[in-house]
C-alpha cells in the first residue's frame, strides 16, 4: 500500500531531474503517472524506467501543446487527480545585457507555462469535486539573484500565483502549493559557470547542495491524504537553509 494509491498524476518536467525523481517517488506510492516533456525521448525512457503509464509531448510555453498534452494526458489517466508543474529553465544572463529574448524565453517557460497547465487543470478538477495542483518555484523566486533576475522574477510569479489560485479554488477542494527548492544537482544547473556555483555553495548554510530524490518527498507529502490535506497557497521550502522566510 503507497500513500497515494490510486491518485492519477501528471509530472511536467518529468523526463530529468526534480521532475523525473518525483515521478519516481509518484509510482513508489502507488499513483499511475503521465510525464509530459519537450525531450520527447527523455520522457518516455523514464516513463519505461520508472513504470510510469505514459509519456506526452509538451512545451508548457505553447497553449495549443498544453491543450493537446493535457486531452492525451486524461486520455491515459482517465482524470488527473495531482498536476505537478515542473517544466522549466534557467541561464545565466546579468540584466544589463540580457537579449530580450532571454528574457522573454524564461518567463514563458517557467511562468506562462505554468499558468497554462494550471488552466488546463482546473476546470476538471472542479468538476470531480477536488484535486492537487504543486508548483515547482525556487527559493531564487524569494531572495533574488545575480545572473538570474529573469528566472527570479519567473518563479517570484509562480508563488504568486499559487497563492492567487490557491485563493480561487480552495473552496471546490482544489489545493494548489508551491515548492521552492535551493540549489539541486540537475542538468539544470549543471552549465552555470563555475564561478556562479562556486559562490552559490558559499550561501548555503548546509554546505551542500540538495539531491532531486531529497525534494520529491515534499511533493508527496503535498500529493497525499490526510499529509496534504491543509496545505494551500503555501510554499515549502526542501533548500538546505538557503531562505529561511
Ligand atoms: N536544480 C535546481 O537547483 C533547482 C532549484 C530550484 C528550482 N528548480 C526548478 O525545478 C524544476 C525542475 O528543474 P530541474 O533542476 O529538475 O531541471 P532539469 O533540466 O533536470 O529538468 C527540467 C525538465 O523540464 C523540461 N522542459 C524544459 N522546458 C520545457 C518546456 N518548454 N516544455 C516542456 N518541458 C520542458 C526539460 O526537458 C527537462 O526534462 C524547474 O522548474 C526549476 O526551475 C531547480
Amino acid at each position: 500500500m503507497g500513500i497515494l494509491d490510486g491518485r492519477r498524476a501528471l509530472v511536467t518536467g518529468g523526463a530529468s531531474g526534480i521532475g523525473r525523481a518525483i515521478v519516481e517517488s509518484y509510482v513508489a506510492e502507488g499513483a499511475t503517472v503521465v510525464i509530459a516533456d519537450r525531450n520527447e525521448m527523455q520522457a518516455e525512457r523514464a516513463a519505461g524506467e520508472l513504470g510510469a503509464a505514459a509519456a506526452v509531448w509538451v512545451d508548457v510555453a505553447d497553449e495549443e501543446s498544453v491543450r493537446s498534452a493535457y486531452a492525451r494526458a486524461v486520455d491515459a489517466l482517465g482524470q488527473v487527480d495531482v498536476l505537478v508543474n515542473s517544466a522549466g529553465i534557467a541561464e545565466e544572463s546579468e540584466l544589463s545585457d540580457m537579449p530580450l529574448e532571454v528574457w522573454r524565453r524564461t518567463i514563458d517557460i517557467d511562468l506562462t507555462g505554468t499558468f497554462l497547465m494550471c488552466r488546463a487543470a482546473v476546470p476538471a478538477m472542479v468538476s470531480a469535486g477536488g484535486g492537487r495542483i504543486i508548483n515547482i518555484s525556487s527559493q531564487l523566486g524569494i531572495k533574488g539573484a545575480v545572473a538570474l533576475s529573469h528566472y527570479a522574477a519567473a518563479k517570484a510569479g509562480v508563488i504568486a500565483l499559487t497563492k492567487s489560485l490557491a485563493l480561487e479554488v480552495s473552496r471546490h477542494n482544489v489545493l494548489v502549493n508551491a515548492i521552492a527548492p535551493g540549489p539541486v544537482t540537475t542538468p539544470l544547473v549543471a552549465g552555470m559557470t563555475e564561478e556562479w556555483k562556486a559562490a552559490k555553495m558559499a550561501e548555503i548554510p548546509l554546505g551542500r547542495w540538495g539531491r532531486p530524490e531529497e525534494v520529491a518527498p515534499t511533493a508527496v507529502l503535498l500529493a497525499s491524504d490526510p499529509g496534504g490535506n491543509l496545505y494551500l497557497g503555501q510554499t515549502l521550502g526542501p533548500n538546505s537553509g538557503d531562505v529561511m522566510p
